[in-house]
């Protein structure tokens, strides 16, 4: 983590010719990278807490259930994501994940993503593009995006899912600098 000091040293340092690397459009390549973010964000990890309606989802290849949530559990009225009044998350999630087979997975602030950030049976396109989108992202760039990714709790949580459940593809880590790759590259979707 930088301190404010080194960044702008860092800053001073890009106006005598370091800085990061310039923006410069290259399909292929950001093509390429998207794949690596896609495979992430669509995983089970990932998508079962990314959905537009009331219902986390319970699924994956090691999810051989229902694929609502069981317990009928829902976002919550209030629209928090952390569920009805009787039924929080945290109700059942807690701060870890519990070591028993099927028992609930948890990390600290365990809730469901808003209904905008929704990835659950969208295309690679519409993925691609909600992420770009700062009305739907939470007012992010695409670099507030990446660290996100590599520093959030949730997101972490599909890297270490608990006994039973398939991780996430590669790492918080190559995620991180995959999106910004596909930053640098232009961010391109696939489909235009
Ligand atoms: C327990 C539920 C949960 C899980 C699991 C989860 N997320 Fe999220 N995610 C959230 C919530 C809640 C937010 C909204 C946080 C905010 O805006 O500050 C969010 C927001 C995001 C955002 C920023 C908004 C956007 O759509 O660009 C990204 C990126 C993200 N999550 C990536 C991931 C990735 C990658 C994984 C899997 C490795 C993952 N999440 C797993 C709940 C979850
Ligand atoms: C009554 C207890 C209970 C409540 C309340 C509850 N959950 Fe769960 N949840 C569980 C259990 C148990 C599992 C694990 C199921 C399994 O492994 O078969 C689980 C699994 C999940 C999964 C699947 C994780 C994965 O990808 O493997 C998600 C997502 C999830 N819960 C989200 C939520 C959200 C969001 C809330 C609040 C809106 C919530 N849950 C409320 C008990 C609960």
């Amino acid at each position: 983590m930088l301190t404010s000091a080194a960044m702008l040293v860092t800053l001073a340092a890009g106006a005598s010719g370091q800085e990061a690397p310039a923006t410069v459009a290259d399909p292929a390549r950001g093509l390429g990278e998207w794949e690596k973010i896609h495979a992430v964000f669509s995983h089970p990890r990932c998508a079962n807490c990314h959905v537009e309606d009331e219902h986390p989802r319970w699924s994956g290849p090691e999810f051989p259930v229902a694929r609502h949530h069981g317990f009928n559990v829902g976002r919550g009225a209030d629209g928090s994501g952390f569920g009805n009044a009787g039924q929080r998350c945290t109700t059942c999630h807690f701060d870890s994940n519990s070591s028993a087979l099927h028992g609930p997975p948890g990390v600290e602030g365990w809730h469901l993503a808003p209904a905008e950030m929704v990835w659950w049976q969208k295309s690679s396109a519409e993925i691609c593009a909600q992420i770009k989108d700062p009305e739907r992202n939470g007012g992010r760039t695409l670099e507030e995006v990446a660290t996100h990714v590599r520093d959030d709790k949730l997101v972490a949580w599909g890297w270490a899912p608990g006994p039973g459940r398939e991780v996430a593809p590669g790492s918080a880590q190559e995620t991180y600098e995959a999106i910004r790759n596909w930053s640098a590259a232009g961010a391109p979707c696939p489909g235009g």
